[in-house]
């Protein structure tokens, strides 16, 4: 990929769109060498897809089929028909609340990113923030991670820490680690598109023009 070639990105939401904000706002601020090609919701109302067009980009309901928790297969190949019209390089999760299929996952190989409120492998799934006070820790996150056929299970791009207050609340850390995807999002995905990844078994490696070569240890 030339230099020139600013990284197309297709976001799949279905909530109020907040890290696509973050994502689209450090696109146009120049923090993020990518600008948004398509945003996809399977919520005909979701704040995303207003966000999206109040910003001046494409931004479409695409029907789910009658799964709650994934798309049927027809919608998938829907999903994926959309993207690669609209020339997408990849695919960004963000608040897209279904499990993603063969379909999409052949069609951008190590190319479907994801954000997760926890520090993954701990609390996958919904609501991780209750999880996490529910358990009692201390410190729980936020986890990129790409995608692949399992729920949060793919190999972790980068993760930050949150520390779990004594008078916290769902609602009051729920906010908090909000805050940190917000800042991490954006900042992982630059890292993404601008180094060489390597994925070996679990283990994702960015390699920088300044990095040790691959095989280096350190
Ligand atoms: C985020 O908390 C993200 O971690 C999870 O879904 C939420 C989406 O929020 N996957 P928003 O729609 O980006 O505000």
């Amino acid at each position: 990929m030339n230099s020139a070639h600013r990284v197309r990105l297709g976001v799949l939401g279905s909530g109020k769109g907040s890290n696509f904000v973050a994502i689209a706002d450090a696109c146009a601020a120049g923090r993020l060498p990518a600008e948004v090609a398509l945003v996809l919701s399977d919520v005909p109302e979701a704040g995303i897809l207003d966000r999206a067009r109040e910003r001046g980009l494409r931004a479409r309901h695409l029907a789910p089929g009658p799964y709650r928790s994934k798309l049927d297969p027809a919608a998938e190949a829907a999903y994926v028909q959309a993207l690669q019209e609209a020339r997408v390089d990849w695919v960004v999760l963000a608040g897209f609340m279904r499990i993603i299929k063969e379909p999409l996952l052949q069609a951008f190989p190590h190319r479907i990113v994801n954000i997760h409120p926890a520090l993954l492998p701990s609390f996958p799934g919904l609501e991780s923030w209750k999880q996490a006070l529910e358990y009692g820790v201390k410190v729980t996150g936020v986890t990129v991670h790409l995608v692949d056929a399992g729920i949060d299970s793919g190999p972790i791009v980068a993760q930050a820490p949150v520390a779990v207050e004594d008078d916290d609340t769902p609602a009051t850390l729920h906010a908090r680690i909000q805050q940190v995807e917000h800042e991490l999002y954006p900042a992982a995905l630059a890292r993404l598109f601008t180094g060489r990844l390597e994925v070996v078994g679990r283990r994702a490696r960015l390699r920088t023009p300044h990095s040790p070569a691959s095989g280096q240890t350190g």
